[in-house]
């Protein structure tokens, strides 16, 4: 009987590539613009130093989809330094000519999968804050094994915070909102700011996504979560 040839198991990805429809102009915004504003792929350890010249405290956010809430907190606070994780190259391209269109010089951008690019390449307690605004609810019961807030995940986000650095998540799935929740409270690294169980208050500081505002316009709620990093 023949056998089979052994394959890796592929993970299972909390996105789907679909990379067809880039337009010229972001195709040539993400070759111009990646040596001003990229983080190449690899397998080093990212020194926060190095990549932004400075010691800065540095936020995370992962799929800053069209990049709006990322350049708002960055022209907000141009002493801290942001970095940005998303998988779509299209939306990166659309991304990085609004980064120099608005003349931003402190956001850094990795096009990658968080879920490989972070415990890889992101350093322990190097982080002061970690965002995750509106991730793929998949609401599908077959597709929630692609959420991207999975226990173990938040566990090596947990593990990426500085002491008392914080993690902020923003989703309008709620049954998605109160997994991440309980994820939360079963990790003894990390303590939910509002208590067990508990959604956030929005805070003040959280732009408005383009996620979200559709979201609002169909009548869908907001569900803010915030945890701390514990020491
Ligand atoms: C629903 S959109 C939200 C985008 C944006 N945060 C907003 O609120 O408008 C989810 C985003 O997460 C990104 N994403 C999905 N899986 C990801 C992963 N494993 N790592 C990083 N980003 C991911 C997608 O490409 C997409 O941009």
């Amino acid at each position: 009987m023949p056998i089979a040839p052994l394959r890796p198991a592929r993970p299972v990805r909390s996105f789907v590539r679909r990379e067809g429809r880039m337009t010229p102009a972001q195709r040539r915004a993400l070759e111009d613009l990646w040596p001003v504003y990229g983080i190449d792929g690899g397998i080093a350890l990212l020194e926060w130093e190095m990549v932004f010249g400075d010691l800065r405290p540095v936020t995370l956010e992962i799929g800053f989809g069209d990049g709006e809430s990322l350049r708002a907190m960055a022209q907000e606070a141009p002493e801290a330094g942001f970095i940005g994780i998303d998988p779509h190259r299209p939306g990166a391209g659309r991304f990085l000519r609004d980064l120099a269109h608005d003349d931003i010089q402190n956001v850094r951008v990795i096009v990658g999968d968080a879920a490989e690019v972070i415990p890889k390449r992101v350093p322990p307690a190097s982080l002061d804050r970690i965002l995750v605004f509106f991730p793929d609810p998949w609401p599908k019961k077959r597709h929630h094994k692609r959420r991207l807030l999975s226990g173990a995940f938040l566990k090596e986000l947990a593990d990426r915070l500085k002491s008392g650095g914080s993690l902020q998540v923003a989703t309008d799935w709620p049954e998605y909102g109160k997994e991440i929740l309980a994820a939360i409270d079963q990790l003894p690294t990390l303590e939910n700011t509002a208590g067990i169980g508990t959604f956030s208050p929005r805070p003040a500081w959280r732009p408005l996504t383009k996620y979200e505002r559709r979201g609002l316009q169909l009548g869908h709620g907001v569900f803010d979560i915030a945890a701390q990093r514990r020491p």
